[in-house]
């Protein structure tokens, strides 16, 4: 599923430059890559490096590692865990937002295209700012909210059957690959909270223990912050860790229309 889009702040230059594989090398493959400095007063531009797969571990990320370790220190992308864990090293690679750490090399085809995560602002190359995502992440108090005192010498407890009902969503690492795929949110991210804040409000509407669910659901009813939402279904195809925000937009809905009967 393509779906590649140039970073908000983009104007391409076409003077990138190109770094060949080392002399002898047999299994050569190329990475263009979008580079951006915002101190040196340049246009973005893409940059290709020719890497032999023979010494490069499987996944993108070792790719990325390998050129700024050994060809490239200025190359610049986020990445911690190397395991799909933290959503760090989300960006956009071949087309498809997806976390870098868990993108195999081996399962795309010729020169591997990778830009930052499309339509937001750029810090630097790779490196998009989370600051207004962020900020939408907390604006829905992800955290259980209660009125009534905790009980004494134990904690809240649910049921096996209630704590299930928040599978599907508790797993979600922020990388934000659904909501920069969601022409919804390219177009109306000041207002629309996007896919990734929407499936966070869920988790705490479907929490059994929480008791602000009136209170939740009136912060979203409001004709951009949940309407928005247009079940385009990217979010849900494109998320690396097999999460459904769609479905968690539509619980959201129902549960909308359900209050108000
Ligand atoms: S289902 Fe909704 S949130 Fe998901 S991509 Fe489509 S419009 Fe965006
Ligand atoms: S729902 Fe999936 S794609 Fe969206 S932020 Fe969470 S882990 Fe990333
Ligand atoms: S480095 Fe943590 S998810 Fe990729």
């Amino acid at each position: 599923m393509a779906e590649f889009s140039l970073p908000a702040n983009s104007v391409i230059s076409s003077k990138g430059k190109r770094y060949p594989a080392p002399a002898g090398a047999k299994n050569v493959r190329a990475f263009k890559i979008y580079r951006w400095n915002p101190d040196d007063g340049a246009n973005p531009r893409y940059d290709t490096y020719e890497l032999d797969l023979d010494q490069t571990g499987p996944m993108v990320l070792d790719a990325l590692i390998k050129i700024k370790g050994e060809i490239d220190p200025t190359l610049t992308f986020r990445r911690s865990c190397r395991e799909g864990i933290c959503g760090s090293c989300s960006m956009n690679i071949d087309g498809t937002n997806t976390l870098a750490c868990t993108q195999a090399i081996g399962d795309i085809k010729g020169e591997v295209q990778i830009t930052p995560l499309p339509h937001m602002e750029v810090i630097k190359d790779l490196v998009p700012d989370f600051k207004h995502f962020y900020a939408q992440y907390a604006s829905i108090k992800p955290w259980l909210q209660t009125v009534t005192p905790a009980p004494a010498n134990e904690e809240r407890l649910q049921s096996v059957e209630d704590r299930a009902k928040l599978d599907g969503m508790y797993e979600c690492i922020l990388c934000a690959c659904c909501s920069t795929s969601c022409p919804s949110y390219w177009w109306n991210s000041d207002k629309f909270l996007g896919p990734a804040v929407l499936l966070a409000a869920y988790r705490w509407l479907a929490d059994s223990r929480d008791e602000m669910t009136g209170e939740r659901l009136d912060a979203l009813e409001d004709p951009f912050r949940l309407y928005r939402c247009h079940t385009i279904m990217n979010c849900s195809n494109v998320c690396p860790k097999g999460l459904n925000p769609a479905h968690a937009i539509a619980e959201i809905k129902k549960m909308m229309v359900e209050r108000a009967v």
